[in-house]
């Protein structure tokens, strides 16, 4: 049996900038082989080492579609992170991954799509969209609503144009009012409830700062999406990352291995997490 607290040691190929406090590290395993024979599904996660700091959680935002890297982007918030941040292309990090569920992507095909994302939150949608839009005629149409406290705190900006010309419908919003910002002004569940999509066929995705989450989801059951039609993820700090240690339980639930990824009905059965 391998040992799962064993990490593939990889080499980060590319650095990108995303934000202020958020950088993209794409990444290679040192061996090629497993490299290649490397699978998981959207939603799923990776526990990257800093050699000698520690390990964290982060989802694996490249999608299964696109596997000449798999792409990680970490905000910085405390010591691993802080330490990820300084590290250069070129340098050795170690890989556990992968982790946890996924989306339940054959359910949502034939289907329109509404993702709903905030922050950094974009990091799991965008592994689900592009897998979608790789596959474009298997969905339906491809909404998503993206906000952030202010433009430079969009992520992945560089790429909304291949989003949009690959099928994607693109409605980004910013807090308040800025100097050349052409986009939408308000938050994340107030531009939800001004679009009001309906929940015919629909499956909502959404991922975000818990205060985002929490009024989006009240949104969508205005707009009268069921529970069943909610998919979001929990984060909820990990350890082992497979089912070992207990870090991550709530209730009879450990999130690293039944989530983080959780229709909206599964969560209401979960003791209070948002
Ligand atoms: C399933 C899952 C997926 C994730 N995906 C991503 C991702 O793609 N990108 C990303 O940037 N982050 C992601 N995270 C969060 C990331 O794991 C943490 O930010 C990271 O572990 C912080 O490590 P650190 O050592 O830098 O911070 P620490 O030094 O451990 O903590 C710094 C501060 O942030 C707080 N904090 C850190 N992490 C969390 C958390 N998860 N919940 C609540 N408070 C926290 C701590 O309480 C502390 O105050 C994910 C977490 C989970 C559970
Ligand atoms: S992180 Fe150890 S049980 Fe989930």
């Amino acid at each position: 049996m391998n040992n799962p607290y064993l990490p593939d040691i990889a080499t980060i190929k590319e650095i990108i900038q995303e934000t202020p406090n958020i950088k993209t590290f794409r990444v290679v395993l040192n061996d090629q082989s497993r490299m290649e024979e490397f699978s998981f599904k959207p939603g799923q996660v990776g526990q990257l080492s800093v050699f000698g700091v520690g390990e964290s959680t982060f989802v694996i935002n490249s999608p299964p579609t696109r596997t000449e890297h798999l792409q990680f982007s970490a905000m910085q918030v405390g010591e691993v992170t802080t330490r990820l941040h300084s590290l250069q292309e070129g340098d050795q990090i170690g890989v556990r991954a992968p982790l946890g569920n996924s989306f339940p992507i054959e359910s949502m095909k034939g289907k329109d799509i509404l993702i709903v994302g905030g922050g950094i939150g974009m990091a799991p949608l965008r592994t689900l969209m592009l897998t979608m839009l790789d596959k474009r005629d298997e969905f339906g149409d491809i909404t998503v609503i993206y906000g952030a406290r202010s433009p430079q705190d969009l992520c992945y900006t560089y790429e909304f144009d291949q989003w949009q010309s690959q099928g994607a419908n693109l409605v980004l919003t910013v807090d308040r009012e800025f100097p050349d910002w052409d986009g939408r002004v308000g938050f994340v569940p107030a531009v939800l409830t001004e679009e009001a999509p309906s929940p015919k066929n629909k499956v909502a995705i959404t991922c975000g700062p818990p205060i985002m989450i929490k009024f989006v989801l009240k949104g969508l059951k205005d707009l009268g999406f069921e529970d069943e039609q909610i998919i979001t993820t929990l984060e909820k700090r990990m350890k082992c990352g497979v089912g070992l240690c207990g870090r991550c339980n709530i209730g009879t639930h450990y999130v690293c291995v039944d989530g983080p990824v959780f229709t909206y009905a599964q969560l209401k059965a979960l003791p209070s997490e948002l």
